[in-house]
């Protein structure tokens, strides 16, 4: 089934350079990149982005960090595209992602773990208009 869902470069993804090597990951998948945008994102938008982990002990450092730097954010659509790109990044601990997924090729980290993708397409909705709303930030 064809899905849309939500890649994100994080700070530390972007600050690393590591955007371009995200790209050619989902491209050479053969994934699409439908829409992209480069946000320097408000801490309202992340809580946001994040709502479903508040209340977590990890949340406060979550939103600050992804409110520090700016972020590239993709809409990502192809077959099943919510379980490929999952499959794509790897687990969320990069210390767990295996060799040859995203995190477990450039992260040691979980809170610095380089991206985040939506995990459900009900989530990949919900937050592509969330970090696409002109208020979520600008550059
Ligand atoms: P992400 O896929 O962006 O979704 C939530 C983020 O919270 C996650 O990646 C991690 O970067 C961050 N995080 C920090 N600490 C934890 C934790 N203990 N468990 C899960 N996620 C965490």
């Amino acid at each position: 089934m064809n899905q849309r869902t939500l890649l994100i470069v994080k700070p530390d993804g972007v600050s690393r350079g590591l955007i371009g090597e995200v790209i050619r990951r989902v491209e050479q998948k053969g994934l699409h990149i439908v829409r992209l945008r480069m946000i320097y994102p408000r801490r309202k938008c992340m809580e946001k982005l994040y709502d479903i982990h508040k209340g977590k002990s990890f949340f406060e450092d979550l939103v600050s960090f992804m409110s520090s730097g700016p972020i590239v954010a993709m809409v990502v659509e192809g077959d099943e595209a919510v379980r490929v790109v999952r499959s794509l990044i790897g687990p969320t601990d990069g210390r767990k992602a295996p060799p040859g997924t995203i995190r477990g090729d450039y992260a040691i980290s979980i809170s610095r773990n380089v991206v985040h993708a939506a995990d459900s397409l009900e989530r990949a909705e919900y937050e592509i208009e969330v970090v696409f709303s002109e208020e979520c930030g600008d550059f």
